[in-house]
């Protein structure tokens, strides 16, 4: 049985595959290939784009799709998560895919070995569907070519679960990863830092926006974000005319993260990103689902 917690969970060989898959599912759409299989989507944190995706991935595959909203289950009675998800696994799904606030959980989960778990976002530790789409929308921007081009992340770093995944991922795929903060949102790193965005626009073929994750903040950071968005916001007045492409996982801060002018700027792959996430999760179910 395999689980996605993070990537590392996928080998080299594995990571090409889902390449390759969500390409041909992007060129020509697939037989229902899952179609005798069951996922249930367990989601203790909001999501628009993650938990949608998934359910149109499953279900462009043939798939079926039960939904458990932990804030009208007995969870709120006091079950706890592991009992939740042992009851969900007594009626047999293929599949759970599971999004939580805790870092730990997804391991926690895949650790009791009754289904295969795949991780919709752990706290700040891990996205790695996200990754994974994110890496599939680079590979077809650059054309197969992505070994040495630059990446900038830029924004709440620290928080973000989209950024550790993504860090992860993409140096190992031969990626230069920089990363841009103030100095609240910096992590611990190794990678290059920088507080200004002017110092590394020459630079980079790619930049990352992410947005400030509030509800993570244990106390408030910013009083507002009007300095910050001096500072952070990708503007076309930024951009200029530079070969950059432009990345953010959303939900974006409209004129915080991305000027709107930005978002409909052909350099900016949000949606593109969004629609990626399908092929790349159709991929992803495939390869656990089938061919594991
Ligand atoms: N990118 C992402 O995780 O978006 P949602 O929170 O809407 O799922």
């Amino acid at each position: 049985m395999q689980h996605l917690v993070d990537t590392n969970n996928f080998s080299d060989a594995q990571i090409a595959q889902l390449l390759a898959d969500a390409k041909s599912f992007k060129a020509h759409r697939p037989p229902h290939l899952l179609h005798n299989k069951l996922l249930i989507t367990l989601f203790f944190e909001a999501s628009t784009r993650t938990r949608s995706s998934f359910e149109v991935a499953a279900k462009r595959l043939g798939a079926a799709v039960v939904h458990l909203d932990p804030s009208r289950s007995s969870a709120k009675k006091g079950e706890s998560l592991e009992d939740t998800f042992a009851n969900l696994c007594a009626m047999e799904p293929d599949g759970v895919i599971v999004r939580h606030a805790k870092n730990e959980t997804p391991q926690i989960l895949a650790n009791m070995q009754t289904t295969s778990v795949i991780n919709a976002g752990a706290g700040n530790y891990a996205h790695p569907t996200q990754a994974l789409l994110d890496l599939f929308t680079l590979v077809e921007h650059f054309n197969g070519d992505i070994q040495n081009k630059t990446i900038a992340i830029v924004g709440d770093i620290v928080s973000s679960r989209v950024a550790s995944s993504g860090i992860r991922l993409l140096t190992r795929m031969g990626m230069n990863v920089i990363l841009v903060a103030p100095k609240q949102f910096m992590p611990k790193s190794d990678l290059p830092q920088y507080e200004n965005l002017a110092d590394i626009l020459e630079e980079v073929d790619v930049i990352m926006s992410l947005r400030a994750q509030l509800e993570r903040h244990e106390t408030e950071i910013f009083e507002d974000y009007d300095d910050y968005k001096k500072q952070y916001c990708i503007t076309k007045e930024r951009m200029q005319d530079r070969n950059i492409i432009l990345l953010h996982p959303g939900p974006v801060m409209r004129n915080i993260d991305i000027s709107d002018e930005m978002l409909t700027d052909p350099r900016c792959k949000v949606l593109t990103q969004v629609k990626n996430g399908v092929f790349m999760r159709m991929a992803i179910l495939k390869l656990l689902l089938l061919d594991s």
